[in-house]
């Protein structure tokens, strides 16, 4: 089977595009997302009164500064003075006058709004002019003026981003507030004391993009949810909450160890107590349990720690992802001082050297993707809805686990997960037990242990340096010693594709195999009491569509052939996994395809191939294959398509991906023989191309249960506009999904169109992002215009927050292509209780 080095990865050819698209996979993930038609308002609901936690997305400036001189970044650095008094930095300050900056709503990643360059340096971003010697593209200021009202004074306020790429600078009413280093991990500032009560105030951040964190696209700014949050100066200390359950596998009970730390930041000594109210999913009490009173100094804190018993608890799983919600709240006197929700499930979790993995006490298989965090059109800055539409893509393949390579992830990313049921393998970015390392590693721990989708931690990958050195022993060793300390609920793994002859890798509580198949089984024999994972495997490459690799396009076949030269095709890998009960099945590199990295080739080609579905979502036929072997539905999926003019009386390979007992494959209604399923393969035909109708009848127990056809399609005649939902939240942050394709007269999409559409929205909404899933395609992800690339692209449209219509126009440009005419879809954005925002 062909492979490709790293080495092809930086190879240079042409743009080109053309050829096939799915049929039927567009409709069915768009009738699976109707199941998820309600994404409740992440995270808001974990405040609860008299905490507020405000929304901080709406109503910024933007303006790009600049990493190299001062006179065009505000004058920051100019001098020796910034730092010198505190309170000295005007441009966080009335006097700033921001009329000429940009506005715009959080999240935000500009790299995606940028250029590509072709810079070889640059191939990991995604060629996006982002780093130092690109000072104009790479740092940016946001700003927002808020009012406090004075009611406020003595409530203790704060910052918190839930992540931002990368080096933030805060600065609040010419103070220096503080910096965060990373890119991923979220971090918080507490305001309190630079605030302006019953006055304006003014924030500034500046965030450079200079350096990167990964060797992917990471986008750049700020690209998750901003809050601001206000509590009593008697508050629970942030993220110290969590519910464990320990329950037996066998018998009803379902035990919870609660706990929390109550902070007193007021100038009194505090006397209080904690209570915990427990809810099932219907909202009803099923618990009530107060702590005993404790006193708190001034300036102090206390850890709180109760019990509480749920009969016969109804447990979390992928297939029923039960929720229970824990109301953690500080009373004194009969008065609630703070209070938050803790969303929880109750599973158990078990991993054996023989066996695998064992949720609820029932042997599973981990079905898993590795993604990275970006999706076509917006970047790294999703609006929650496509995470939701993201997860149900890889449900739909039948997936039921997801790696957050390779770094801790957005918290809607999570909540999906928790809510959905896909179980989650959360990694951190740095393996190093540094100051920077561990605070990761510990905010990653509390923010996320309460949520039920979490099976493991991952404490890094591939660090090929570390592991062949002693510090790497210490480190990881310290690192899951804490990890253990924060949460004893769950194991650690690392991914780990060399020093496997090292000691490193004894260290883990679960071995994580990154590709390697020769040296897996020696290794669990050499091992035989630590369980497995593969972290990472596959890294089979393909381009949607495609059924020749052509080198000068960029264009990889999508038959199951092609892989790098350190990984394996789809139906090897998992052969390999499925057929070994100790191993606890893996995780495929990767679900989506991302940005930067782009692999097989390099330029013009600017994201990677390795997905099991495109930027945007579209499957490719790989998608297929395991949703045959992973999913429980019947499969019957053919390709390629079948318009291959010229190529009359060629022979072509015919594949069909299915889980029945039989295919029998037709040609203009003659038969090209049947074929018998073999448990994880594939079939293949060699058919001589004439036009027509490809069709194949799938048979299960002597039956014919399903039938699927490609035929050769026409010209285009029209275009087809549909949207993954007809209504949306008017509330400025959810989306609706638009699919665009093109239609022959007898109304079949043409699966090999290229034609360029535009699209002009009118109305309560926005176009916020376009794309084709094209890994060669260098159209704009921000212009309402976009080629269909093998008969798909994708429009992202998001809703305002004034309930209306949003009108979505699609029409082809006159020249030089054909007129089709225009079609409109309506979308309704429904009022709904808004999430409470800073105004
Ligand atoms: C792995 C690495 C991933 C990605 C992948 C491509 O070694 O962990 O981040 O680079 O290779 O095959």
């Amino acid at each position: 089977m062909p492979s490709f080095t790293r080495r092809d990865v930086l190879r240079s050819g042409l743009v080109l595009s053309a050829s096939t698209l799915v049929p039927g996979s567009v409709q069915r993930a768009n009738a699976l997302l109707a199941h998820y038609a309600d994404v409740p308002s992440a995270e808001a609901s974990s405040a609860v009164a008299p905490r507020e936690r405000l929304l901080l997305d709406f109503g910024w400036k933007f303006m790009f500064g600049n990493g190299d001189d001062p006179r065009r970044d505000l004058g920051f650095g100019m001098g020796q003075g910034d730092f010198s008094k505190s309170g000295d930095f005007d441009f966080a300050t009335a006097k700033l006058d921001d009329s000429k900056w940009r506005s715009l709503n959080l999240p935000h990643d500009w790299a995606v709004e940028l250029p590509f360059v072709w810079d070889e340096e640059q191939q990991s971003h995604g060629y996006k002019p982002l780093g130092r010697r690109y000072p104009e593209t790479s740092v940016g200021w946001y700003r927002r003026v808020f009012d406090i009202p004075k009611e406020d004074e003595g409530r203790r306020i704060s910052i918190e981003f839930d992540g931002a790429f990368r080096d933030a600078l805060v600065f609040l009413n010419g103070y220096f507030i503080g910096r965060n280093d990373n890119g991923y991990a979220p971090f918080c500032f507490d305001l309190t004391d630079f605030l302006s009560y019953g006055g304006k105030n003014y924030l500034m951040v500046r965030m450079d993009a200079s350096f990167g964190d990964g060797w992917f696209y990471e986008g750049a700014g700020i690209y998750r949810h901003l809050w601001l949050t206000k509590t009593d100066a008697l508050h629970l200390a942030r993220w110290e909450n969590y519910v464990r359950s320990a329950p037996h596998t066998k018998g009803n009970a379902g035990w919870l160890d609660l706990g929390t730390i109550v902070q007193n930041e007021g100038r009194e000594a505090e006397t209080c107590l904690v209570r915990w109210k427990i809810l099932d999913a219907e909202g009803k009490v099923l618990a009530t349990v107060d702590t005993k009173p404790q006193s708190i100094a001034a300036d102090g804190s206390a850890t709180f720690t109760a019990g509480a018993n749920i009969e016969n608890p109804t447990r979390w799983s992928p297939e029923s992802p039960y929720l229970y919600t824990a109301i953690v709240s500080i009373e004194t006197g009969g008065k609630t001082r703070d209070a938050e929700c803790v969303t929880f499930g109750i599973r158990s979790l078990r991993w054996d050297a023989d066996k695998g993995f064992f949720l609820n006490g029932k042997r599973v298989e981990l079905k898993g993707t590795c993604n990275h965090q970006d999706h076509a059109g917006v970047g790294a800055a999703l609006p929650d809805r496509l995470q939701w539409y993201r997860l149900a893509i890889l449900k739909e393949m039948g997936g039921n686990a997801v790696r957050t390579s390779h770094n801790m992830p957005t918290p809607e990313w999570v909540e999906a997960c928790d809510r959905m049921g896909m179980m989650m393998m959360c990694e951190t970015r740095m393996m190093s037990d540094n100051p920077e390392g561990m605070a990761q590693l510990e905010v990653m721990i509390k923010r996320y242990r309460n949520s039920p989708s979490i099976i493991m931690w991952s404490m890094g990958n591939e660090e090929w340096i570390m592991m062949y050195q002693p510090q790497g022993v210490r480190v990881i060793d310290r690192m899951i010693e804490r990890t253990h300390e924060l949460d004893p609920t769950r194991l650690c793994t690392a991914a780990v594709n060399t020093a496997f002859e090292t000691h490193f890798p004894e260290q883990l509580d679960v071995m994580g195999y990154n590709y390697n198949l020769k040296v897996i089984d020696d290794w669990h024999k050499k091992h035989p009491a630590k369980p497995g994972v593969g972290t990472e495997t596959a890294s089979t490459v393909c381009t949607r569509g495609i059924y020749e690799t052509d080198k000068t396009r960029n264009w990889v076949s999508s038959y199951d052939v092609n892989h790098t030269d350190w990984s394996e095709v789809a139906e090897d890998w998992w052969t390999f996994y499925a057929a070994r009960e100790w191993l606890a099945g893996g995780f495929a590199w990767t679900g989506f395809d991302y940005r930067g990295e782009p692999t097989p080739y390099g330029w013009p080609s600017i994201n990677s191939q390795f997905g099991i579905v495109d930027t945007c979502g579209f499957p490719k036929d790989n998608f297929f294959y395991y949703k045959s072997w992973w999913g429980s539905d019947p499969v019957l999926h053919l390709f390629p398509h079948w318009n291959w003019a010229g190529r009359e009386g060629e022979p072509i390979s015919v594949w069909v991906h299915s889980n029945l007992d039989s295919v029998e494959l037709f040609l203009n209604g003659k038969s090209q023989g049947s074929k018998k399923v073999e448990p994880l393969k594939h079939l293949e035909w060699s058919v001589i191309y004439e036009p027509g109708v490809l069709e194949a009848r799938g048979t299960k127990d002597g039956k014919v249960v399903m039938t699927e056809k490609r035929e050769t399609t026409g010209d285009p005649v029209a275009i087809r506009l549909t949207s993954d939902r007809t209504e949306i939240n008017a509330d400025g942050d959810d989306v609706a999904v638009l699919t665009v394709e093109v239609l022959d007269k007898e109304g079949r999409a043409i699966p090999t169109a290229g034609n360029k559409i535009s699209f002009k929205v009118s109305g309560e909404g926005a176009l916020i992002g376009v794309g084709n899933g094209d890994p060669n395609c260098q159209e704009s992800d921000k212009e309402p215009e976009r080629s269909l690339f093998n008969g798909l692209a994708q429009v992202i449209v998001q809703s305002t927050r004034t309930p209306g219509t949003i009108t979505v126009e699609a029409y082809c440009k006159p020249y030089p292509r054909p007129v089709l005419p225009a079609v409109t879809v309506t979308i309704t954005t429904k009022k709904v209780e808004l999430r409470p925002s800073v105004g």
